[in-house]
């Protein structure tokens, strides 16, 4: 890393922004040496002005690149005229985006919030209410069915039923009514749902586990599971959908419609956070005035953006960018499988590799990535999860897989 002199301080800028971070900022992520400063479309800078392509794409949040014009022009726009109202009056931005999303995920209606793990809270709440008054379980008795290895948040209930130890320990009381399952497994999702159940949560390709995809028909099974048992099928996706996997929705790829959708992180075009849940009227109309609710959700300035990133997706342009640097990938990636990749699991613009741990960890292959200009983010030890934006081209990811072809032969090499 090559380190220069702030002129007016004298300071250099990274180690005084990593030694600021680390002493003001709470230790509860681990970041690799680098501090971006500015950025544009698939690449960033450094404090040092060093180029990276952003192979993490803030977990699938930056889609449509850094500061895409469209999106900023949006964001611009509003902020001169209304950003906050709260939800006790209405807004001239909401309305627009909740119709113009609705028809996007095929539903009647929109619940916004503004976090992925909030969206998510909506959902079981939204599950519980509904099993209650619709589906008639026993008042304190609703049960949703979960997958291991799934990740969905990291508010107290979210983590509850989570498999991951580190996100669930020392957290407890946890809140009950989750049964966990394993992802992919038809037969134990059939037995664990019985009379208390009201829904099935799911994402439907496990991101933050390492793009973990389940077997064909898995998602179509589980859409026969919840019709035959008269429950709710959710699906968070909140890091698979809006265009990642080259299709609208990750269940899309087995034309599979769950009944409540989870929206998060790309929907905020990388520059606000907005998530929302979508369903149709006889699911999300069990939520009424003063039951469910946040100051932020549904702001004009995060409904603008919004309706921006849905005019986007409407087009297909996105989703056939992702195919397109999907197939690159999978050739790419596919050649390296071997050869310091001991699995390689790809969905459009979006793979998971997980690397020989007799090579290195995970953590290493991202560092030696990083001072070959490419940004990435290790996961559970030996797994990378490679998500360029869709913005990027042909040649930018032909870049990401020279840099890990050769960080791999490096690392080999001192072998
Ligand atoms: C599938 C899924 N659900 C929920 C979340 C939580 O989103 P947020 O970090 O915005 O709360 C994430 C974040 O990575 C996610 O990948």
């Amino acid at each position: 890393m090559t380190t220069q002199m702030d002129p007016a301080t004298g300071v250099p800028h990274t180690p005084e922004h990593v030694g600021l971070t680390e002493q003001w900022a709470a230790h509860n992520y681990h970041p690799l040496p680098v501090v971006i400063s500015s950025a544009s479309g698939a690449w960033v800078r450094d404090a040092e002005g060093k180029r990276y392509l952003d192979c993490l794409a803030g977990y699938s949040a930056l889609n449509f690149g850094h500061l895409h014009p469209r999106l900023v022009a949006a964001a611009h726009a509003q902020l001169d005229k209304l950003t906050l109202t709260s939800r006790a009056f209405y807004n001239d931005r909401l309305g627009p985006f909740a119709r113009d999303l609705a028809a996007l995920t095929s539903k009647d209606m929109v619940l916004p919030m503004n976090t992925g793990a909030e969206a998510v809270e909506t959902a079981v709440k939204l599950s519980r209410r509904w099993g209650y008054e619709v589906r008639g379980v026993p008042e304190g008795r609703a049960s949703i069915v979960v997958m291991a290895g799934n990740f969905h948040g990291r508010t107290t209930t979210v983590i509850s039923f989570s498999t991951d130890e580190e996100a669930r320990r020392h957290y407890s009381p946890y809140t009950p009514g989750f049964r966990v399952v394993p992802f992919g497994d038809v037969a134990a999702l059939g037995r664990a749902v019985d009379e208390t159940t009201v829904a099935v949560l799911l994402e439907p390709i496990q991101g933050e586990g390492g793009v973990v995809i389940p077997p064909d028909g898995f998602l179509r099974e589980v859409r026969s599971t919840c019709d035959q048992a008269g429950i709710l099928m959710v699906a968070d996706e909140i890091q698979s959908g809006l265009a990642r996997t080259g299709r609208t929705f990750a269940c899309d790829h087995e034309d599979v419609v769950p009944d409540v959708y989870i929206l998060g992180k790309a929907l905020g075009g990388g520059i606000y956070p907005v998530s929302a849940v979508t369903a149709d009227v006889d699911v999300l109309g069990v939520i009424t005035p003063g039951s469910h609710g946040s100051t932020f959700g549904g702001n004009p300035l995060a409904a603008a953006i919004g309706r921006e990133v849905v005019a986007m997706l409407a087009t297909g342009e996105f989703q056939e960018r992702a195919r397109v640097l999907g197939e690159v990938m999978a050739d790419g990636l596919g050649e390296l499988y071997g050869h310091g990749l001991a699995a390689v699991r790809c969905r459009g613009a979006w793979a998971g590799i997980d690397i020989d741990p007799t090579l290195m960890s995970g953590r290493e292959l991202c560092e030696r990535l990083l001072t070959r200009g490419v940004l990435a983010k290790d996961t559970h030890g030996s797994t990378i999860r490679l998500a360029p934006t869709l913005v990027a081209t042909v040649e930018d990811v032909a870049f990401m897989l020279e840099a890990l072809r050769d960080a791999l032969a490096s690392a080999a090499r001192r072998g």
